[in-house]
């Protein structure tokens, strides 16, 4: 099955062997990831903290730093990451380590502009390699982050002394780009404005690299949105939910067989199902409180959990409650009213909320409905004066060119489902395990198809490159949270689902996958070509 790759990484999905046997855990479906899955909201195991947690609303909200061009020219803007270990202040009263892109969890934001190409160029100063994927990047693959295009570390020690890691450490010739641990990234951006995201991309590691602190939003304007006269600036909240979970000592607590992120892959076999943590962060700050006027804001909220799901709604509803204009691929055409979003994990929705009909000092609440406890809560807004804004929310958004089946040159079908990998727990599409090798299907640039996907359990399903729109869910059309044009489908469990991809931009192998991180890494992953 794994092609030589693996083999040369010294990783061999036999190493799940081990963890999943030695513990008592039979073939298929074992009994712990039938506990992560019983009537719940989310597919996984909720993972405790081993310290006691804040008080929600206590912290203050905070926005990631934009990120500034180190040089900027006629065709692009230069931007450089440093990934590194360092060490933040999320709890009160004790720090914790993080990987971080420049050190801070979530990493910078950046901006750009459609069509206007940017170049961000990663120095990997971790003990492990790293691969950068941007989600939603109409990217060349040479850019995309394939799983295994690493960006190797600058200080290489680590990974030579590692047992096990015979190939990883000693063979820097093996893929692509490995100079010195930089690797560049140039990103077209020739797309619709869109919140995007960038987070790590390993292959079999992306899950706990990720939950270490290596995401952050990526912003593409355009015309078309700044014709809308949204609003922005200190109106324009960029929101990245993750939820987490702290070892006694303050550091983040996560059930890797292999806490180096070096030897074994995978979770203990408690975890198989998914890792759901008991802190909720909005933007790496637990339950944080935002200070708002009374007027129209933006948020713009991402999920960003390995494996959990979100039922948002805020209590007291605004006026008009969640004005939905935008989602995972930008612009709806027209806006949606809602009472509640729901948000599977790499989803982001795009809404207009109305402050101005609270009296001052109200406090709003936002809500996860899928949540137990203190998971039932994200964070508050408090709202101040009234301000007028001028702002209507305009009947018409976007152009927005529609899809049909009867478009598509071919049907394919992926099962999305637990199977054993090497005789351990893990997750496959259609009994495959991911390989590098393994082309699962190659579609012709400018051509149409339709997937039908189907689920055992929770599986948001990814597909990079180019977004595509739901046809369906089952035998009804698609759900009220799929408007618009997608990169990740919330597939609920035993859930059938058809979507159209429109297939363009750039030739090349590309990944579609569980965007549950543990099932990700648990080797629900598989390739699709372009020509
Ligand atoms: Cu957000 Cu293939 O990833
Ligand atoms: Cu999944």
């Amino acid at each position: 099955m794994s092609g030589n790759d693996r083999r040369r990484l010294g990783i061999d999905r036999r190493t799940f062997i081990g963890a999943g046997l030695a513990a008592g855990v039979g073939l298929g479906v074992g009994i712990p990831l039938l506990q992560g899955l019983g009537g719940s909201t989310s597919t996984g195991n909720l993972l405790k903290s081993e310290r006691p947690l804040p008080q929600p609303f206590t912290l203050p909200f905070r926005v990631p730093p934009t990120l500034k061009p180190t040089r900027t020219d006629a065709d692009a803007d230069y931007y450089e990451i440093v990934q590194a270990q360092a060490s933040a202040a999320i709890l009160p009263g004790v720090k914790t380590p993080i990987w971080g892109y420049n050190g801070i969890f979530p990493g910078p934001i950046i901006e750009s502009r459609r069509a206007r190409t940017t170049v961000v160029t990663h120095t990997n100063k971790l003990p492990v390699p790293t691969v950068v994927h941007l989600h939603a990047g109409r990217t060349p693959h040479t850019s995309d982050g394939y799983p295994i295009d690493y960006v190797y570390p600058t200080d290489r020690s680590y990974m030579n002394q590692h047992s096990g890691m015979t190939g990883m450490g000693g063979d820097p010739a093996m893929t692509g780009d490995v100079s010195n641990g930089h690797r560049t990234y140039t990103y077209p951006l020739d797309q619709r404005a869109a919140m995007l995201w960038y987070h790590d991309h390993r292959m079999d590691f992306t899950g706990p690299s990720v939950w270490r602190g290596l995401a952050g939003m990526h912003l593409v304007r355009d015309d078309e949105e700044d014709a809308l006269r949204l609003p922005s600036g200190t109106r324009e909240l960029p929101i990245m939910i993750t939820d987490r979970s702290f070892a006694a000592d303050g550091s983040l607590h996560y059930p890797s067989v292999d806490a180096s992120l070096l030897g074994h892959p995978g979770v203990t076999p408690d975890y198989v199902a998914g890792v759901l943590g008991d802190v909720m962060l909005v933007n790496g700050t637990p339950w944080p409180v935002a200070h708002v006027d009374g007027a129209k804001y933006r948020l713009r909220i991402l999920n960003a959990c390995n494996a959990r799901r979100l039922d948002l709604r805020l209590d007291p509803q605004p006026d008009g409650a969640m004005i939905q204009i935008g989602t995972d691929g930008g612009l709806l055409a027209s806006p949606l009213q809602h009472e509640h979003f729901e948000l599977a994990p790499a989803q982001r929705t795009d809404l207009i909320i109305d402050f101005s009909g609270f009296a001052p000092n109200t406090a709003v609440t936002l809500f996860n409905d899928f949540g137990d406890g203190n998971m039932s809560q994200v964070m508050r807004f408090i709202v101040g004066d009234k301000m007028a804004d001028g702002f209507t929310v305009p009947n018409t958004l976007s152009a927005i060119e529609k899809l049909a089946a009867s478009q598509s040159v071919v049907t394919r079908t992926f099962r999305f489902k637990t199977g054993s990998v090497d005789h351990m727990n893990g997750w496959l599409i259609d009994g495959r395990p991911f390989s590098p090798d393994d082309i699962a299907a190659s579609a012709g640039l400018g051509t149409v198809e339709v997937w039908r996907l189907l689920a055992d359990f929770h599986h948001p399903v990814h597909i990079h490159l180019n977004p595509f729109q739901v046809l369906s869910r089952g035998i009804d059309g698609p759900g009220e949270f799929d408007a618009g044009w997608k990169d990740t489908i919330d597939l609920r469990p035993a859930e059938e689902a058809a979507i159209a991809i429109k297939f363009d931009g750039y030739a090349g192998k590309y990944v579609f996958h569980c965007h549950n991180l543990e099932h990700e890494d648990m080797a629900m992953m598989a390739n699709f070509t372009t020509h």
